[in-house]
């Protein structure tokens, strides 16, 4: 059995994946794979592992439905077409749980980066413009006991909720499909409808998994009913926000600022006016950046193709329907 991993991966996911007899074969190169030398790869493989945005869709799906598993290294799976998957009874394996408190982390930074300007002054002092001392200059704005509502809520919104009650007091509203009783419980959060979350966050904080509902949900109209002095973090997926309408919305005080992990597209140009503004925090999409997260969610991913292989139930399977009148 033989898996095509679109990345240099921790040693101990190609160990567990070698230990289980699976012949391993990494992409070395430091560039994407286009579509083409993607499936031309994987014709010659029984197994996907999938890290960084490859598009797994129809045209994908179609050309490789001889592939056993797929498995991705995130927790994300807006960049598979999941019901042609399905339809090829193709199990498809994330990461969950492993990545939250990492994730979470990165939402945070962003919004006490933000709330301070932290990288609009790293930016002052590396272009010797530190300056005279004004004490009302370039002012950010406190966190505590503010409201954060959280679109979301689910673990990587509970964690940052959790921190952001921890560290500041933080009262929690948020926005949902489904109520999060262990949230409501633990953190006294209150669920609330889209509209109220926009009108009562003073830091709203994105953490929703990007489909065809969510997508651009942070729009003009949205920003248009946020407070003048918010903050809006995106930790979870670009398209979740119309960039420009965002860009709008800092530029003429709809909103106060913005810290994001995620862009559309991705990589971010580094002439986008974003990069500029004082009140705005760009991370290059490093959410689950930890090296002890990573050998997690390389494991979880190793796991899931090892079971893939062998017939098994993926242990984090996206799409459970591929096991509807099927043995394992
Ligand atoms: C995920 O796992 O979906 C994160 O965005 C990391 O890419």
């Amino acid at each position: 059995m033989k898996v095509f991993v679109t990345r240099r991966i921790d040693e101990l996911g190609v160990k567990i994946m070698e230990n289980a007899g699976i012949d391993v074969t990494q992409w070395m190169e430091k560039r994407d794979l286009t579509q083409s030398e993607l499936i031309e790869h994987c014709k010659q493989h029984n197994a996907l592992l999938s890290a960084g945005a490859n598009k797994i869709d129809g045209r994908f799906l179609d050309e490789c439905s001889h592939l056993k598993v797929i498995a991705l290294l995130s927790v994300g799976f807006d960049n598979v077409d999941v019901a042609e998957a399905s339809r090829f009874k193709i199990p498809i394996g994330n990461t969950p749980g492993v990545l939250s408190g990492a994730t979470a982390d990165t939402a945070m930074l962003l919004m006490l980066a933000t709330s301070r300007k932290a990288f609009y002054h790293h930016r002052r002092i590396i272009n010797g413009n530190w300056g005279f001392f004004d004490p009302m200059a370039d002012l950010g704005i406190d966190l505590k006991e503010r409201t954060l509502g959280i679109y979301g809520l689910g673990r990587v919104g509970f964690e940052m909720a959790r921190r952001c009650v921890g560290a500041f007091n933080m009262k929690v509203i948020y926005c949902n499909h489904h109520p999060n009783e262990v949230a409501e419980k633990e953190l006294n959060a209150k669920p609330v409808s889209f509209d109220e979350l926009l009108a009562q966050s003073d830091v709203l904080s994105v953490h929703a998994n990007l489909t065809s509902e969510t997508k651009g949900k942070f729009d003009k109209r949205a920003f248009t009913k946020m407070k003048p002095n918010s903050i809006f973090v995106n930790a979870a997926r670009g398209e979740l926000h119309n960039e420009q309408d965002l860009t709008e919305a800092l530029s003429n005080g709809a909103i106060w600022g913005a810290g994001l992990d995620v862009t559309n597209p991705e990589p971010m140009l580094p002439d986008n006016p974003l990069l500029s503004m004082p009140n705005v925090c760009v991370l290059p999409h490093i959410g689950s950046a930890t090296l002890e997260t990573r050998i997690a969610m390389t494991k979880l991913a190793a796991e899931n193709i090892v079971a893939g292989l062998r017939d098994e139930r993926l242990p984090h399977v996206v799409n459970p329907e591929v096991y509807d009148n099927k043995q394992s």
